[in-house]
C-alpha cells in the first residue's frame, strides 16, 4: 500500500471530482486551486511548475479540511477569508454576509445621486463593511458612519477599515436600524442593503446562502417583505432637502420601494440594474 501523500496534481484531480459530486459544476477547477493555495500558502503557479511535488502532511490535512467544508457547500469566501467587491479585496468570515457583485449597483447609484459637496454617509447594516469602505475609497473627502446589530459584522468592518486605511474616517456603532442616530443628526447620504429575503425565497436559494449565511442579514417576514425599508425611509424623510437614500432591493421589488420613497417626499427617484439586468438599487433625493 502506498502511504505517500498525494502530489499536487493528484490532489487537485481528486478535489475537482469531489467538488463536482457536491454540485459545484463549472467552478470546480478554480475552486480546487484556490483551496490548495489556501492550505499550502503557495501560489498555483508554483504547483504547476512542480506538479509532482508531494504535499506536506500538515498542508494535506488543511487542504482536506477545507475541501470537506466546501463539499458541505460552506461559501468559498468563508474558507478563504476573502471576497472581492468593486475591484478590491475584503476580509469576510462566517456570521457575516458575503459581499455580492450585484451590490455594485448601489455604489454606482450612490455616487451618481450624492449631492455636490457631500461629506457624510450613514450605512445601516454594514456587514463586512464592503459598501461603506468602497464609497469612502471612491470619495476620499467623505466620512462614514456604520451601524449593525451583529457584533461579528462590526468586527469585520473594523478589520476592513484598517486594511484599507480608513479607520480615521469610518465610525461604527452597534444598534437597531437608526435608533442610535440622534433625531437631528445630519448626513448627506443614507445607504442600506437591508435584509429582504422571505422564508419561501430563502428555501429555493443555493445551499451556501440557505444553510450558511446569517439569517439576521437575510430574512424578512413572508407577509411583509418591505418591513426593513420603512424605518429607513421614515428617518430619511425627516432629513434636510437634498439628502439622498439608496437601498438595495430584491428581484421584483424595485417598484414597491420606489413607491415608498415617492410617498415620503422623494423629488427624484432613480433605479439601477445589476450586471444581470435585475433592477437592484433604488435611490431617492428629498
Ligand atoms: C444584507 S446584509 C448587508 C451587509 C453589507 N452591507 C453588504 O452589502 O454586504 C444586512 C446587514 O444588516 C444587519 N441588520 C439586520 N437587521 C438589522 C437591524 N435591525 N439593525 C441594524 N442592522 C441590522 C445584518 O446584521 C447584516 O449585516
Amino acid at each position: 500500500m502506498n502511504d505517500a501523500p498525494p502530489t499536487s496534481r493528484e490532489w487537485l484531480w481528486t478535489a475537482r471530482a469531489r467538488l463536482e459530486a457536491a454540485g459545484l459544476g463549472a467552478a470546480v477547477e478554480r475552486e480546487a486551486r484556490l483551496l490548495l493555495e489556501q492550505a499550502t500558502g503557495t501560489s498555483a503557479l508554483s504547483w504547476w511548475a512542480h506538479p509532482e511535488r508531494r504535499l506536506e502532511p500538515a498542508a494535506l490535512q488543511r487542504a482536506e479540511s477545507l475541501l470537506a467544508r466546501r463539499e458541505r457547500r460552506e461559501p468559498l469566501a468563508y474558507l478563504l477569508g476573502e471576497a472581492s467587491f468593486f475591484g478590491r479585496s475584503f476580509h469576510v468570515e462566517p456570521g457575516v454576509l458575503v459581499p455580492r457583485e450585484d451590490s455594485a449597483a448601489l455604489i454606482e447609484l450612490a455616487l451618481e445621486l450624492a449631492p455636490r459637496g457631500a461629506r457624510s454617509v450613514v450605512e445601516v447594516g454594514v456587514g463586512s463593511g464592503c459598501l461603506l469602505a468602497t464609497l469612502l475609497l471612491e470619495r476620499p473627502t467623505w466620512r462614514g458612519f456604520g451601524v449593525d446589530l451583529e457584533p461579528l459584522a462590526l468586527r469585520c468592518t473594523r478589520t476592513n477599515a484598517v486594511r484599507h486605511a480608513l479607520a480615521d474616517r469610518l465610525s461604527l456603532w452597534r444598534g437597531d436600524a437608526l435608533r442610535a442616530l440622534h433625531p437631528r443628526a445630519r448626513f448627506d447620504l443614507l445607504l442600506s442593503n437591508p435584509p429582504y429575503v422571505t422564508p419561501s425565497e430563502l428555501a429555493v436559494c443555493e445551499p451556501e446562502v440557505r444553510s450558511w449565511e446569517p439569517r439576521l442579514a437575510l430574512l424578512v417576514p413572508e407577509a411583509d417583505p418591505l418591513a426593513t425599508y420603512r424605518p429607513l425611509v421614515e428617518r430619511w424623510a425627516q432629513s434636510a432637502p437634498g439628502t439622498v437614500l439608496v437601498c438595495e432591493v430584491g428581484a421584483g421589488r424595485a417598484d414597491a420601494v420606489a413607491e415608498l420613497l415617492r410617498a415620503h417626499g422623494a423629488r427624484t427617484i432613480a433605479v439601477r440594474a445589476d450586471w444581470g439586468g435585475v433592477p437592484r438599487a433604488v435611490g431617492g433625493v428629498l
